[in-house]
């Protein structure tokens, strides 16, 4: 292997390895909240994150979504995606989240 080759190949994992530290454990489907709620604890961005927030919250928002009661600009066609089973299993996973 030339050393460039070295270089870039040790550059992509410093890259991909941190989220597949993240990753390994996560129940279907949870990672790709993340593309718009921040994968940052501390964040305070908008959509708010989810990390590290009480399950049972998230799992009443997301069932609010689904019905409507709650308004949504998004949310509500990203949980028709979801069964209740693996809305409970992302909710759990990202409380224990820090
Ligand atoms: C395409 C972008 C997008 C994706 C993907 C997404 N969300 Fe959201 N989420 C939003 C937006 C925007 C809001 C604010 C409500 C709205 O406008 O729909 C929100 C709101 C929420 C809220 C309510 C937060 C609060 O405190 O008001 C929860 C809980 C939530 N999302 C959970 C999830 C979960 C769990 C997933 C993955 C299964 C997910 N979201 C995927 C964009 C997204």
């Amino acid at each position: 292997m030339k050393p460039s080759l070295a270089l870039a190949v040790g550059a992509l994992a410093a890259v991909i390895l941190p989220a597949a530290a993240i990753a390994a454990d996560a129940p279907p489907g949870a990672l790709s909240c993340s593309g718009c709620h921040s994968p940052h604890a501390t964040d305070t961005s908008t959509p708010p994150r989810l990390i590290g927030r009480d399950p049972a919250k998230m799992v009443a928002a997301l069932q609010e979504f689904r019905t409507g009661q709650r308004a949504a600009t998004i949310m509500d066609r990203v949980v028709k995606g979801f069964t209740p089973d693996e809305i409970q299993a992302i909710a759990a996973w990202y409380g224990a989240q820090k």
